[in-house]
Protein backbone atom coordinates (compact mmCIF):
# COMPACT_ATOMS: atom_id res chain seq x y z
CA UNK A 1 0.00 0.00 0.00
CA UNK A 2 0.85 3.55 -0.23
CA UNK A 3 2.77 5.01 2.74
CA UNK A 4 2.37 8.80 1.25
CA UNK A 5 -1.10 8.60 0.18
CA UNK A 6 -1.10 6.77 4.20
CA UNK A 7 -0.14 9.69 5.74
CA UNK A 8 -2.02 12.20 3.65
CA UNK A 9 -5.48 9.90 4.96
CA UNK A 10 -4.13 10.17 8.78
CA UNK A 11 -3.60 13.65 8.78
CA UNK A 12 -6.95 14.67 7.30
CA UNK A 13 -9.18 12.63 9.44
CA UNK A 14 -7.35 10.55 12.24
CA UNK A 15 -4.80 13.29 13.45
CA UNK A 16 -7.76 14.78 15.20
CA UNK A 17 -7.58 11.81 17.87
CA UNK A 18 -4.42 10.49 17.26
CA UNK A 19 -1.91 13.45 16.57
CA UNK A 20 1.38 11.55 16.99
CA UNK A 21 0.24 8.05 17.65
CA UNK A 22 -1.47 9.51 20.50
CA UNK A 23 -5.00 9.04 21.38
CA UNK A 24 -6.63 12.13 23.14
CA UNK A 25 -10.26 10.62 23.63
CA UNK A 26 -9.24 7.29 25.43
CA UNK A 27 -5.25 8.09 26.48
CA UNK A 28 -3.89 4.47 26.76
CA UNK A 29 -5.31 3.59 23.65
CA UNK A 30 -2.18 4.87 21.22
CA UNK A 31 -1.74 3.50 18.07
CA UNK A 32 1.83 2.32 19.21
CA UNK A 33 2.84 -1.63 19.11
CA UNK A 34 3.05 -1.96 22.94
CA UNK A 35 -0.91 -0.27 22.87
CA UNK A 36 -1.88 -2.28 19.92
CA UNK A 37 -0.57 -5.35 21.19
CA UNK A 38 -2.25 -5.21 24.41
CA UNK A 39 -5.81 -3.75 22.78
CA UNK A 40 -6.19 -3.88 19.43
CA UNK A 41 -8.94 -6.62 18.39
CA UNK A 42 -7.29 -9.22 16.62
CA UNK A 43 -3.63 -8.37 17.92
CA UNK A 44 -1.02 -6.48 15.89
CA UNK A 45 -1.19 -6.55 12.63
CA UNK A 46 -2.28 -4.49 9.80
CA UNK A 47 -5.67 -6.66 9.24
CA UNK A 48 -6.87 -6.19 12.32
CA UNK A 49 -5.89 -2.44 11.76
CA UNK A 50 -7.99 -1.89 8.51
CA UNK A 51 -11.26 -3.81 10.80
CA UNK A 52 -11.15 -1.47 13.54
CA UNK A 53 -10.95 1.80 10.94
CA UNK A 54 -13.69 -0.09 8.68
CA UNK A 55 -15.99 -0.36 11.84
CA UNK A 56 -14.62 1.94 14.34
CA UNK A 57 -14.71 0.51 18.16
CA UNK A 58 -16.86 2.60 21.44
CA UNK A 59 -15.87 6.34 20.86
CA UNK A 60 -14.01 5.95 17.12
CA UNK A 61 -16.04 6.43 14.19
CA UNK A 62 -16.20 4.31 11.54
CA UNK A 63 -14.97 5.15 8.17
CA UNK A 64 -16.08 2.10 6.06
CA UNK A 65 -18.38 4.45 4.29
CA UNK A 66 -16.01 7.88 4.40
CA UNK A 67 -12.92 6.50 2.93
CA UNK A 68 -12.03 4.46 -0.24
CA UNK A 69 -10.64 0.88 0.48
CA UNK A 70 -7.66 1.73 -1.33
CA UNK A 71 -7.73 4.89 1.32
CA UNK A 72 -8.15 2.48 4.20
CA UNK A 73 -5.48 -0.14 2.88
CA UNK A 74 -2.94 2.87 2.97
CA UNK A 75 -3.38 4.49 6.07
CA UNK A 76 -3.42 1.12 7.84
CA UNK A 77 -0.27 0.55 6.20
CA UNK A 78 1.04 3.57 7.54
CA UNK A 79 -0.40 3.12 10.74
CA UNK A 80 1.70 -0.45 11.22
CA UNK A 81 4.56 0.95 9.55
CA UNK A 82 4.76 3.98 12.10
CA UNK A 83 4.02 1.20 15.13
CA UNK A 84 6.54 -1.66 13.69
CA UNK A 85 9.68 1.28 13.24
CA UNK A 86 8.56 2.66 16.18
CA UNK A 87 8.61 6.11 14.18
CA UNK A 88 5.65 7.79 16.45
C1 LIG B 1 -8.47 3.48 18.69
C2 LIG B 1 -6.85 4.07 14.16
C3 LIG B 1 -9.69 8.00 13.71
C4 LIG B 1 -10.85 7.69 18.37
C5 LIG B 1 -7.79 3.29 17.50
C6 LIG B 1 -6.92 2.19 17.20
C7 LIG B 1 -6.49 2.34 15.93
C8 LIG B 1 -7.07 3.55 15.42
C9 LIG B 1 -5.54 1.42 15.16
C10 LIG B 1 -6.56 1.08 18.20
C11 LIG B 1 -5.61 1.66 19.25
C12 LIG B 1 -5.46 0.80 20.47
O1 LIG B 1 -6.32 -0.03 20.73
O2 LIG B 1 -4.41 0.99 21.20
C13 LIG B 1 -7.51 5.18 13.64
C14 LIG B 1 -7.38 5.62 12.27
C15 LIG B 1 -8.22 6.68 12.12
C16 LIG B 1 -8.83 6.94 13.42
C17 LIG B 1 -6.44 4.99 11.25
C18 LIG B 1 -8.57 7.45 10.87
C19 LIG B 1 -9.03 6.76 9.77
C20 LIG B 1 -10.16 8.31 14.95
C21 LIG B 1 -10.88 9.51 15.28
C22 LIG B 1 -11.21 9.41 16.61
C23 LIG B 1 -10.70 8.16 17.09
C24 LIG B 1 -11.15 10.68 14.35
C25 LIG B 1 -11.98 10.39 17.48
C26 LIG B 1 -13.14 10.95 17.05
C27 LIG B 1 -10.38 6.48 18.84
C28 LIG B 1 -10.70 5.93 20.14
C29 LIG B 1 -10.04 4.69 20.21
C30 LIG B 1 -9.30 4.54 18.97
C31 LIG B 1 -11.57 6.57 21.20
C32 LIG B 1 -10.12 3.68 21.35
C33 LIG B 1 -11.29 2.74 21.04
C34 LIG B 1 -11.52 1.75 22.16
O3 LIG B 1 -10.81 0.72 22.19
O4 LIG B 1 -12.38 2.02 23.02
N1 LIG B 1 -7.84 4.12 16.41
N2 LIG B 1 -8.38 6.00 14.29
N3 LIG B 1 -10.06 7.52 16.07
N4 LIG B 1 -9.55 5.62 18.17
FE1 LIG B 1 -8.98 5.79 16.23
Amino acid sequence: ADLVLGEEVFNNNCAACHMGGNNSVQNEKTLRKSALEQYLAGGFNQDAIVYQVENGKNAMPAWADRLDEDEIQAVAAFVFSQASGDLW
